[in-house]
């Protein structure tokens, strides 16, 4: 029933938020029709001439459901983490150093993508300023709006949409949340506790205002102002730009790269801006949002703490567990544009076993600076998002801060619903809501204080 519900909300929300809200069908079909021609097109690139193999279903009562059973999770093989290429063993921060080079190519090739190097600058523009509240407290609002030279291909613009708060009573700088959402009342996913749950107050005043009243700030990156949500739109949007029109080439960067870019885009300008601590930037999203918030962590050393929420397969999930969604699911038409074009081979061609990475090394990439993998409970969120796929990738990155010096979740064992394991810089916590960051806020704020007050 939960993953039926979810299943609905999400497609729900997919169509309201990720483009497609207010269309007609003819302008559906016209999507799916160009999303399909890019998809075709990738694959004939890479010379894969067998039909991708269909991933599993996430409504639970199809006969084809994603498993969701642990007992029939069948055993895997992670690629190893501390171990060159040429079969030596990284035993030092500094052969961390070169090893996490070889790790991030990776991931670049047959992940997520490259970014080409003729991508155009961004001049941002304050677009308004508004000193308004949140809850019952003060703040200034500034909109803000980075506008992508489009002078060598005038026939795409691209105009990154932010909106920064800030506490109205700062008297210096303050650390900034961004927050990959909605311009708006609109939040991703139940912010609230439902009336259901329990291990946690109900009257927890919502996320901005937490912010806000810890004297901390937050700034809102809308996504699609970026880049598209889904292979239709790959020609247009930063990747359309950049490729002046044409197909992507199959090292070429998907949506989430794209996304990553957008938001080092803005760390550009917060630099720039005197109301915040560049010093204590963190990144924040859910579900998709989730995947592009560890993707940047990944990417962009000027962020310093990560919030990464239900981000599931391409996110925080181990791949290779055979629970939740797939690399099938993943490389179908509705998804495959977050990756780049060679991930398409891991779900036809090859099998997630042939893929050379996994993501207990995305979030070894992170290191060592801090990351919190959220998950909501399966009775509320269903298990689409595999927590424990997610936990463990978490718990498998240890090596890595430990290595570094830091402290990493201290062990494979998967905890009970609600417990916060956030004694170190690999932190994670299982909420009893639902499909949401929202209910883990409280703990997230908690363990940011540790680094951002020392
Ligand atoms: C789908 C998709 C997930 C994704 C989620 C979302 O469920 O399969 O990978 O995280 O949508 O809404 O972002």
């Amino acid at each position: 029933m939960k993953s039926i519900s979810l299943t609905i909300f999400l497609t729900f929300i997919g169509s309201l938020c990720f483009g497609q809200w207010g269309l007609t069908q003819e302008q559906r079909d016209s999507i799916y029709q160009l999303t399909k021609a890019d998809h075709e097109n990738m694959k004939a690139q890479i010379g894969i001439t067998v039909p991708n193999r269909p991933g599993p279903s996430g409504n639970s009562s199809d006969p084809n459901a994603a498993n969701s059973d642990e007992s029939k999770v069948v055993d895997y093989t992670l690629p190893k983490t501390l171990v060159f290429e040429n079969g030596k063993q990284v035993k030092s921060p500094e052969d961390w150093k070169e090893r996490r080079k070889e790790l991030v190519k990776l991931f670049n090739e047959e992940m997520y993508g490259i970014v080409p190097e003729n991508v155009p600058s961004v001049d941002w523009k304050v677009v308004s300023e508004q000193d308004t509240v949140t809850g019952k407290y003060g703040i200034k609002v500034t909109r803000l709006v980075g506008v992508v030279d489009n002078s060598a291909y005038p026939d795409i613009s691209v105009e990154i949409d932010v909106e920064l708060v800030i506490p109205a009573n700062a008297t210096e700088p303050v650390p900034v949340v961004i927050h990959y959402g909605f311009i708006g009342n609109f939040s991703f996913g139940p912010q609230t506790p439902e009336p259901t749950s329990f291990l946690f107050s109900r009257n927890e005043p919502d996320w901005k205002s937490q912010l806000i009243s810890n004297g901390w700030g937050y700034a809102t990156i809308v996504p699609s102002s970026i880049q598209a949500d889904n292979g239709s739109g790959l020609k247009t949007g930063i990747i359309g730009l950049t490729n002046k029109g044409e197909y992507r080439k199959p090292n070429h960067w998907g949506s989430l790269r794209a996304w990553t870019w957008g938001v080092s885009r803005l760390v550009d300008y917060l630099e720039t801006d005197d109301s915040v601590d560049q010093t204590r930037l963190a990144i924040e999203g859910l579900s998709r949002y989730g995947k592009a918030a560890i993707v940047t962590v990944v990417y962009e050393p000027r962020i310093s703490l990560g919030f990464i929420g239900s981000s599931g397969a391409g996110g925080a999930k181990i791949l290779r567990r055979n629970f939740g969604e797939q690399v099938e699911n993943l490389a179908g038409t509705g998804e495959y544009h977050w990756f780049c074009g060679n991930f398409l081979k891991y779900a036809s061609s090859k099998t997630v076993d042939d893929l050379p990475v996994d993501a207990h090394q995305l979030v070894a990439l992170c290191a060592p600076r801090p990351v919190f993998i959220s998950a909501g409970s399966p009775f509320e969120e269903g298990s689409w998002v595999d927590a424990k796929g997610m936990f463990l990738a978490g718990a498998h990155a240890g090596s890595v801060y430990e290595l570094l010096g830091k402290r990493s979740l201290e062990t494979m064992e998967f905890p009970p619903l609600g417990m916060p394991l956030v004694m170190g810089e690999v932190a994670w916590r299982q909420h009893a809501g639902g499909h949401s960051t929202g209910p883990n806020w409280s703990t997230w704020i908690g363990w940011a204080h540790k680094y951002w007050d020392e």
